[in-house]
């Protein structure tokens, strides 16, 4: 017996039920995982609201860090007493122990602790695959991300400044525009009370920026469309504030815009290509990239993170820790 947060419907918070629940001995492929953090992402909020379906009754969450408890048949890559972590589906890392497909577990290295690991993984993948994958940004490029005071945000500024980037960083708060600037936004744009695509136009000389990384949405994808110079990318990776409508082609036409909306799940949908954006990962963060954890609350409380995260409380990484 262990237990996790389960869900019965879709909907609010008030929705995740912390209780005891039967994990099944580990079958062909399968690991059985004693976790030991878990990591809070935005698509938890969208899997709890039913946006993106799970199975019912069932719990949520793609990341989180454990020990190897036990192997099913099959299974080479990982052993009993290996640290491992992961990010993705199946769905239910809310939970204190869990089966999880073997060949998707990320070995931790030694210098990498398990909260650093649940504060970094789904967040810093996705830092690596939009400036690496998605948009390769090039030293003295300027580039605009959305939200930058975020999870994703405090991961990708500081990386982007690392990469010899001009970080353009849209916040919502004047207190979260000085956490941006510490970690590595060169200028913030505060898009409550600002017109961020004028802002940038006069940041950039009237050239616009070539990249704009948009996982706000609905609130945002127009003015980031305006913000992009003649052939630029919008990448359209979140929807925070509710998805971006349908796009017609004349929407791009007159810059000749790009418009792509990349997931992680492709990204690492092979260990060769999780790999290919974990250790670059953590090279970055041997070489300086702080992985801020500021928050933090017990597992069982998850309807209080979701409630601070949707309501735009949180700044960099919070953490769902385990007893
Ligand atoms: N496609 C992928 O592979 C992928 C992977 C990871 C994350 N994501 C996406 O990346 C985005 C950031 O994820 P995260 O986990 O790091 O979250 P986060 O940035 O820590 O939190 C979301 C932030 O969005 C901003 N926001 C703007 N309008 C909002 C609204 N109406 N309601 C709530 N927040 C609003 C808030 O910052 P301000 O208060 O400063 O506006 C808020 O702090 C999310 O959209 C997520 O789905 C996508």
């Amino acid at each position: 017996m262990t237990h996790a947060i389960q869900l019965h419907e879709t909907g609010g918070p008030e929705v995740m039920k912390w209780e005891a629940v039967d994990v099944a001995a580990p079958g062909p492929g399968e690991a059985l995982l004693r976790q030991t953090v878990v990591g809070l992402n935005y698509i938890d909020t969208y899997q709890r609201k039913g946006v993106y379906p799970i199975a019912l009754p069932g719990s949520i969450g793609m990341e989180a860090t454990g020990v190897v408890e036990a192997v099913g048949e099959g299974v080479t890559n990982v052993k009993p007493g290996d640290r491992v972590g992961y990010v993705m589906g199946p769905a239910g890392a809310y939970a204190e122990r869990r089966t999880y497909p073997a060949s998707r577990l990320i070995a931790l290295p030694d210098d990498i602790a398990d909260e650093a690991a649940a504060a970094m993984m789904l967040k810093g993948l996705t830092a690596a695959y939009l400036t690496q994958r998605t948009f390769p940004v090039q030293a003295g490029q300027t580039v605009l991300f959305h939200a930058a005071a975020g999870g994703v945000g405090l991961i990708i500024c500081q990386w982007l400044n690392m990469m010899g980037a001009t970080v353009i960083g849209t916040v919502s708060r004047e207190e979260k525009a000085a956490v941006a600037k510490a970690h590595g936004c060169h200028h913030t744009i505060n898009y409550s009370s600002e017109n961020f695509a004028d802002r940038v136009k006069e940041i950039t000389n009237g050239a616009g920026v070539p990249v704009v990384y948009d996982g706000v949405g609905a609130a945002t994808w127009e003015g980031s469309l305006k913000a992009l110079s003649p052939f630029g990318y919008y990448v359209s990776f979140g929807a925070a504030s509710g998805p971006v409508p349908p796009l017609p082609g004349t929407a791009l036409a007159p810059k000749a815009l790009y418009y792509t909306r990349p997931g992680l799940a492709p990204h690492t949908a092979t260990p060769e290509l999780m790999q290919g954006l974990a250790e670059p990962l953590f090279d970055a963060v041997r070489k300086g990239l702080k992985i801020e954890i500021n928050q933090r609350f017990a597992l069982r409380d998850a309807a209080d993170a979701h409630r601070a995260l949707e309501g735009r409380q949180t700044t960099g990484s919070t953490l769902l820790m385990i007893d």
